[in-house]
């Protein structure tokens, strides 16, 4: 049998990082804007004189733009429906997504459709885009989704409440702006939310089936600069050196995930994150615990290398008891962060129960989680982590 495995690894992004980088937005654009852009954000950016910098710059390459700032938290396919019409009212032909996940993720979502066409849920899946879309630039102001280096874009039906994925490599950014000076007006819970997030992406992707050799250097690395970082991020706030190395951090995550998924966490979460609309990140930090408990058996040794990456000292420890700090020091990441520790405090109600379980298994997440999973793992997850029984 051959054990040397084969893979591939494709990153298209342009990614520029540097300090007050956004206030150059219109300078590294104007290569990729023909017209006009939309920049598509949520009001609270807007409000906080996130935009002030970036349309500026705009301004200064005399670039025309106007501005989409309906983005809610899980963003709806019927808001990606009116950000297309918007769009084409003001004839852009590029996107640019400011904000967190969410406006990013929205912004691909109408830069795909105004050139596919049709309705956003008819693209869930894998490789179902066939046209490139208007040029995606993204601009993150936390250091978590990884979506401004991703090939996904994740969009609840409104109908169902179900959090769909559409993945292709269309939806990788053209050019990801990444400036921690935008990230240090993130308030302490959305830092943490955001932060343990990325935390998710990499150990995730470091343990996945799917993981390869660049994806699992990535991921560790993030691993390490997260753990350096994220409690300085959160205590602090202003310190700008902990920003930018989580900004960083979040980025190696996302080109670690966009290689090797994810797992049983981001498949659940987004189940209960749909239904009881509870913010991504929280929904993860809460759940992590409980799926590093039910997969360290089949992973230890990588659970090992998270451990020292995470700054535990391995020396004198077996492999399953370093495999098992990891689960500690998550828990106390948590709760340094006042991150609940069951998902019942999160709103979570059992009475939708098969749904949680239907739609966690309809998840591809689930097929790349170290630990073989079936739809009765899943409600053992979920009830554990609603009753906290770890
Ligand atoms: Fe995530």
């Amino acid at each position: 049998m051959n054990t040397i495995q084969s893979y591939n690894y494709y990153m298209p992004t342009n990614v520029v990082s540097e300090v007050n980088s956004s206030k150059r937005t219109g300078e590294i654009v104007k290569d990729v804007v023909q017209k006009k852009v939309l920049i598509v954000t949520d009001k609270g950016i807007r409000d906080a004189g996130l935009l002030e910098g970036v349309i500026a710059s705009l301004e200064s390459v005399k670039l025309s733009y106007a501005i989409f700032d309906q983005v809610e938290p899980n963003p709806k396919a019927e808001t990606i429906g009116i950000g297309v019409t918007y769009l084409k009212e003001n004839d852009c032909d590029a996107v640019i997504g400011i904000g967190g996940g969410s406006s990013i993720d929205t912004a691909k979502a109408i830069a795909f459709i105004a050139t596919s066409g049709g309705h956003v849920l008819d693209y869930e899946g894998v490789g179902m885009i066939s046209t490139s879309p208007l040029p995606i630039i993204a601009i993150p102001t936390t250091a978590g989704t990884g979506s401004e280096v991703t090939a996904s874009t994740v969009i609840t039906n409104e109908k169902t409440l179900f959090k769909a994925a559409v993945i292709s490599p269309y939806l990788f950014p053209k050019i990801a702006i990444l400036d921690p000076v935008l990230a240090m007006k993130c308030p302490p819970s959305i830092t943490a939310a955001t932060g343990m997030d990325a935390l998710t992406h990499a150990i995730e992707s470091y343990v996945s089936k799917l993981a390869q050799p660049v994806s699992q250097a990535l991921a560790l690395q993030a691993i390490k600069l997260i753990s350096r970082n994220l409690r300085n991020a959160y205590f602090v706030g202003t310190d700008l050196k902990s920003r930018s190395e989580m900004l960083e951090a979040s980025m190696l995550a996302g080109f670690a995930f966009s290689q090797s998924r994810l797992g049983n966490v981001h498949a659940i979460s987004q189940a209960f994150g749909g239904v009881f609309d509870i913010p991504h990140g929280i929904a993860n930090a809460t759940l992590l615990p409980f799926v590093l408990k039910y997969n360290l058996p089949a992973c230890p040794e990588k659970m090992k290398d998270i451990a020292e990456a995470m700054g535990a000292d391995v020396s004198r420890l077996s492999t399953s008891e370093a495999a098992s700090k990891v689960l500690e020091m998550v828990i106390e990441l948590n709760e340094a962060f006042d991150i609940p520790s069951n998902i019942k405090d999160l709103g979570v109600s059992l009475n939708q129960l098969p749904k949680l379980i239907e739609d966690s298994m309809r998840s591809g997440n689930i097929l790349a989680n170290p630990r073989l999973t079936n739809a009765n793992d899943v409600k053992t997850i979920i009830e554990d982590a609603y009753y906290g029984k770890l």
